[in-house]
């Protein structure tokens, strides 16, 4: 990506997080919808967008993405937007449960169906009535499940383990998994059937990485939170912390990125969360090093500049302020480095 390109994407931060406050806010109690969801990137505010729409239908929604992508905030997100957002909203994680305890914990069982079934325990699909039931690691449940969990799915009822009677249950299903389902239905491993009750519609996760500008972002929202709860001396980062999470890839996503903010906020001596307190502090290296005088005053002003305004979401007075340099000579530089919008 070109510099420009970045700086132009950095400049129009401030108008897509409004357009992403907005939406975050668009619920008619004030309520927030996808609350907490924090991003600038458009291909997430897409995402969010979908949710949105989708929440108030009894559509089942499957969500793929990579780990840390935010699956569950997403499938809680979609459940506080909907009209069942008064219900229970039920999560289980069908690839943490061992696989003989997993048709109890979905189903539930009655008084001495099984050893150690001392009393009448309801499963989570039967808990979730009336709200939403969020199938994580759907791609986990093994074949002989999954043939329950479609019959549940086509009746809508439900009989608990050692139990005789049908139980009718009302709700709504969201799934979530890493896993590549289409390979695994061509391999025999997941029931097609099923595949389509549960995608009736799919959302794809954009990766951190994908979503431009992002990582800084919610970088500064973790740190404002995790400061505030566990050391306010710490006030934000410094410059080489921002350029190295700009750079680095984030393969475990915003659940990597929030456990480096944690962890660097919990060990910083100082003010400013530094590169090295994320770990990120990578060699440097030379090999790209403009050795043209004007070339590199440019990049690092460039740099500088695009930085000032990612760290002042986007707004030109305090951008200015932040450079020590007034608001018609940004104007201009900005002309010069054809970043205006
Ligand atoms: N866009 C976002 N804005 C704010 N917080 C986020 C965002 N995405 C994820 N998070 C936070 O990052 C963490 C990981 O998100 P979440 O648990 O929803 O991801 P996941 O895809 O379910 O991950 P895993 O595959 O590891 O279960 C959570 O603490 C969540 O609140
Ligand atoms: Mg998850």
């Amino acid at each position: 990506m070109s510099q420009t390109l970045i700086v132009r994407r950095a400049y129009n931060l401030h108008l897509i997080e409004q357009e992403n406050r907005r939406l975050a806010t668009q619920s008619g109690d004030g309520n927030t919808v996808l609350g907490g969801l924090i991003t600038s990137a458009p291909e997430m505010v897409k995402v969010a967008r979908t949710i949105e729409r989708v929440a108030n239908t009894n559509v089942s929604v499957m969500l793929l993405g990579a780990s840390g992508t935010g699956k569950e905030l997403l499938a809680r997100g979609l459940h506080d937007a909907s009209s069942r957002k008064d219900g229970a909203f039920v999560a289980i994680n069908c690839a943490a449960i061992p696989e003989n305890l997993l048709e109890s914990e979905l189903f539930g069982h009655e008084k001495g169906a099984l050893t150690g079934a001392v009393k009448t325990t309801e499963g989570k699909i039967e808990q979730a009535q009336g709200g939403t039931l969020f199938l994580d690691e759907v791609g986990d449940i093994p074949l002989p499940l999954q043939v329950k969990l479609l019959r549940f799915l086509q009746e809508r009822t439900i009989e608990r383990i050692g139990g005789r009677k049908s139980i009718e249950v009302d709700t709504r299903i969201v799934c979530a998994t890493h896993q590549n389902l289409e390979a695994m239905i061509a391999d025999g491993r997941f029931g097609e059937d099923l595949f389509y009750r549960l995608a009736e519609i799919v959302v794809k996760i954009p990766s951190l990485a994908e979503r431009a500008g992002d990582a800084p972002l919610l970088a500064k929202a973790f740190l404002k939170r995790f400061a505030a709860e566990m050391n306010p001396q710490v006030k934000g980062f410094a410059a080489d912390a921002l350029a190295a999470i700009d750079a680095w890839p984030w393969p475990g996503n915003v659940r990597e990125l929030e456990n480096r903010v944690k962890r660097a906020v919990i060990m910083a001596d100082g003010k400013l969360v530094g590169a090295a307190d994320l770990d990120l502090a990578g060699p440097g290296s030379d090999d790209d090093l403009p050795l043209n005088l004007k070339s590199a005053r440019e990049e690092s002003d460039r740099k500088v500049i695009r930085h000032a305004l990612a760290r002042s979401d986007g707004n030109i007075s305090s951008t200015a302020k932040i450079l020590g340099i007034s608001r018609p000579t940004l104007y201009d530089l900005l002309k010069q480095y054809d970043l205006q919008t």
